[in-house]
Parts: C-alpha cells; structure tokens; sequence
C-alpha cells in the first residue's frame, strides 16, 4: 500500500544493480518504504546494494531480497512475478530500470547481437511490465515506474538499434498507463539524457548531463504527482521537443 505521501510499502527492481533503480530504493527507503526484491543479474552488485539499502534510514531498516533475474531468459516472466509474490506479497511499485546500450557498431553488423539489445531493452522486457501490471490490477492498485530514454523520442542513425528498442519501449508503456486507468495501476515513463552511471562510464558526458541521485528525485516527484511522463533534466525535455521537430535532412547533421 502507499502512505499519505504517496511513499509505497513493497518495492521491487527490476534490473536490480542499475545505479539509478539503487538509488531510487534508497531515496524510497530513506521516506519510510519497507520492503525490497532486487531482480537482476548481478547478485554481488544486488547484494551489496541490498546491504546499503536497508541501512540508509536512521529510523528503521528496510527487508531487502535478491533474485537472480535476466529478462531474456525462458521462463523470466513467471520466475520474477511468483518471487515478486513470495517475497512482496503485493508489488505496490515497480520500477523497470532494465537498460543495455550495446555496441551500435559492432551490433549494426551482427543482427544476433543487434536482437540482444532489442530483447533487452524491449520484446523480453515488455511481456514482464505487461505481467507486473496485470498483477497489480488484480490486486487493485499499483505504480510501475519505467526507465525510457531521450534516445527513444527521435531515434538518430549513432544508435538506432537502442533508441528504437526504447522508442517501443515507451510506447508501449505510455500507452499501458492509458490502457491501465481506472484500474488502479498508474504508470510513470521516465526520459533521462545523459546519465553519469556505469552504463555510460566509457563515455563522455554530453550536454545537460546528470546523476542518478537527480534521475531518482525527478522519477520520483513525477510518480508523487501521478504523471504519465517526465523529461530530466527538465531543460533536455525542451531541447528534445524542438530536436523532434527538425526536418530529418537537417536533424541528419546534428553531430551526436
Ligand atoms: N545512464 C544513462 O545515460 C541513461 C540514460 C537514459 C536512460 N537510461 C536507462 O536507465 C535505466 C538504468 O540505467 P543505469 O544508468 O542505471 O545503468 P546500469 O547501472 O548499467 O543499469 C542497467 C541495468 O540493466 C540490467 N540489465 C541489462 N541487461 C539485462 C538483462 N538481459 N536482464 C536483466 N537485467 C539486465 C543491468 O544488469 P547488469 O548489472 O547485470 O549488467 C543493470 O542492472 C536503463 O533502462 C537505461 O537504459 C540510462
């Protein structure tokens, strides 16, 4: 359930060593939520971060569990909702922080690693948000929050293969939120730019870059205020409204 505060009980992550889902559990437990299921592949990084979660409030000490969990496996969906249900009991948040960028380069080349990405970040991410909000309708109330991206709203030719896997992906999820009102499961897409975690740590921070603590605030402030999207920073929302807009000879010379 959720306090006045909109602060939900039981959370789970799903990409459980993702440094901005991390930081979104510690932001949620520091305000009082109290129950935790990493879901990811990385069970040293979860379990260190489970460590750090359930130390981060003075006043209580949250439950944290850990399962292994690689949404392109067989049989992913059911594994993750039955632990969800074991160790939940009710997922009043989700919060889908799955992401893999890939190598546009070398995955252009290799359509069996172009398809990794695409499973990844998408047509096996999916099926599990579909199954995370048919379990909250059923249980009549529930908030998924889903890392989308930037790179989804206008897919440019440097990395195609991810932005179009997170162009479905928001799509898909928007319009699950529409699909999902009046049953009780809201949902939260969230665009961040340029994130400064390890999934861009061989990278060079661009324009309007940002940290996962901020990515997690602005998640979050978005979900208290129920609302269906939200651009961080703020400032990179604008810049992708007018990038969106260009004509396609003239966004082609934009070099990024
Ligand atoms: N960082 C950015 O600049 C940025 C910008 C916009 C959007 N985002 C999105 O924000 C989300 C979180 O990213 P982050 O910055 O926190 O990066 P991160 O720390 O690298 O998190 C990505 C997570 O996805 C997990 N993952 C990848 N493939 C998976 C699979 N097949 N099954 C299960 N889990 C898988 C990773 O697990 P392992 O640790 O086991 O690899 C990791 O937990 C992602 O959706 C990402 O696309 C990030």
């Amino acid at each position: 359930m959720f306090d006045a505060m909109h602060t939900p009980d039981n959370v789970l992550i799903v990409g459980g060593s993702s440094e901005i889902g991390i930081e979104i559990a510690k932001q949620l437990a520091r305000r009082g939520s109290s129950k935790f299921l990493l879901a990811g592949r990385s069970l040293g990084a979860m379990q260190r971060a489970a460590n750090e979660i359930s130390s981060v409030s003075e006043h209580s000490s949250a439950s944290v569990s850990v399962i292994y969990y690689d949404t392109v496996a067989p049989g992913s969906t059911t594994d993750l909702l039955n632990a969800a249900k074991a160790e939940l009991d009710t997922i009043d948040m989700a919060v889908i922080a799955v992401g893999a960028l890939g190598n546009q380069e070398e995955d252009e080349k290799d359509p069996a690693s172009a398809q990794r990405v695409l499973e990844a970040n998408f047509s096996s991410l999916a099926p599990d948000i579909l199954a995370i909000a048919n379990q909250m309708s059923e249980q009549g109330f529930g908030h998924i929050l889903v890392l989308s991206s930037v790179a989804g709203i206008r897919v440019r030719a440097s990395n195609y293969i991810y932005g179009a896997a997170k162009a479905g992906l928001d799509g898909f999820t928007m319009a699950l939120g529409d699909a999902m009102v009046g049953s009780g499961v809201k949902v939260t897409v969230v665009r961040p730019g340029f994130v400064t975690t390890k999934m861009t740590a061989h990278m060079q921070p661009r324009p309007l870059s940002t940290s996962a603590h901020k990515v997690a605030a602005e998640a979050l402030r978005a979900a208290d205020h129920n609302k269906s999207a939200v651009y961080v920073p703020y400032a990179m929302g604008i810049a992708v409204s007018i990038y969106r807009h260009l004509p396609r000879s003239l966004a082609r010379k934009i070099p990024f």
